[in-house]
């Protein structure tokens, strides 16, 4: 991780610093692009489906359940825009989803459906009880972050998958918060859909994201952004022939990122290599080392850190400072968080070491 020369870099929930081999996979990819134009072609599309079955391994998909799309809003818009909504259906989520899972579904008031969007306090905390009274027999969809961004609330996605079932609604899981800390399987959690984009987590850049959809809805939804990439025959440009693709790559209506989708790949295999139950333990042992440091300085600690919600995520009070000038101060002398929920935020990755909690502290 070349930030880590520099900074204390506590900031993984808002923009990641590119891996070292990402930036390696995308620097050689513009080396080839500016030299060679698209002669190598075939081989950029070798690297981009690698991506696809590495991703859809990792969250133990299908590759034809997995699209490549520009960010998790695409996923979201995607079913927001593509599902057979009826007036009277509701949508389930809660009041501190992140924007982009509140507007998509805001946005289907014209077809009248309801959002209904569940009261949260600080600590993020959501118990199944309230969820499930949250839902009824018009609910169609269940949409939640499996990780808050404003407290690293950490959802259970087994409960909530079984909830949003009851009652006959689908489930859709904003993964960016989680993707790449956490192991996750679509095949044992039923997620209907999912949708995380790589410059988080998963350490890539920005605008390169994987949309999941469980096989069996494909030809439930209706497809949003069909171009010449979507149709079965994708290279035929004399032949307009309609047939979609029989898989979720249908949603990849044009050219892609290919840089991007590189430079995930390479961090992708990065952190397959490493694995994620070693990621995860390492993110949750760094946390709970930061939140015990910050107790130790006066600091109130605003996320919930029971071992089965807690993230890589910490959210903290410093009683009587500004956040954003602590913020500030912090950035000046090499460490970098964010003002977010509560107060501050901060989001460590497992290559963090001890001595990046103690600069954070010596801070404060
Ligand atoms: C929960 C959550 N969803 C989505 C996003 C970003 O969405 P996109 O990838 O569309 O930019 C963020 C960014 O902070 C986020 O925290």
């Amino acid at each position: 991780m070349p930030v880590a020369k520099r900074w204390a870099y506590l900031d993984h929930a808002a923009v990641a610093p590119i891996s070292g081999p990402g930036r390696d996979a995308m620097r050689t990819w513009l080396g080839d692009a500016a030299g060679n134009g698209d002669v190598n072609y075939p081989a950029w599309i070798e690297q981009v489906e690698r991506l696809r079955s590495r991703l859809a391994t990792s969250i133990g998909a299908a590759p034809d359940e997995i699209a490549l799309l520009e960010n998790t809003t695409a996923g979201i818009c995607a079913v927001a825009e593509g599902m057979p909504w009826h007036e009277g259906d509701n949508v389930v989520t809660r009041v501190d989803e992140f924007p982009s899972n509140q507007y998509p579904w805001l946005h289907l008031a014209d077809r009248g459906v309801e959002v209904r969007r569940i009261e949260v306090g600080d600590d993020g905390r959501l118990e199944p009880e309230r969820l499930d009274a949250a839902c009824d027999e018009r609910t169609r969809l269940v949409s939640l972050s499996w990780v808050a961004y404003a407290n690293g609330w950490r959802h259970d996605l087994d409960t909530v998958a079984e909830i949003a079932h009851r009652h006959g609604a689908l489930l859709f899981v904003d993964a960016i918060q989680g993707l790449g800390v956490f192991p996750i399987d679509v095949s044992r959690t039923s997620i209907d859909f999912l949708a995380a984009d790589g410059h988080k987590w998963l350490l890539g850049p920005e605008a390169a994201a994987v949309f999941y959809i469980r096989r069996e809805h494909l030809d439930h939804l209706r497809p949003t952004g069909v171009g010449w990439k979507s149709v079965v025959d994708d290279m035929d440009f004399k032949h307009i022939d309609l047939r979609l693709k029989p898989s979720a790559a249908r949603y990849e209506g044009g050219s892609p990122n290919t840089a991007g989708l590189i430079g995930l790949e390479a961090s992708v295999d990065l952190l397959v290599e490493i694995g994620t139950e070693r990621i995860a333990r390492r993110v949750l042992e760094v946390t709970d080392l930061a939140c015990e440091r910050l107790r130790g300085i006066g600091a109130q600690i605003v996320s919930d850190r029971s071992p089965e919600h807690a993230s890589g995520i910490v959210t903290f009070r410093l009683p009587g400072y500004q956040p954003a000038v602590v913020r500030q101060r912090c950035l000046d002398r090499g460490v970098v968080l964010s003002c977010r929920g509560a107060g501050l935020r901060i989001s460590p990755h497992a290559y963090n070491n001890n001595e990046d909690i103690d600069r954070l502290i010596e801070c404060l």
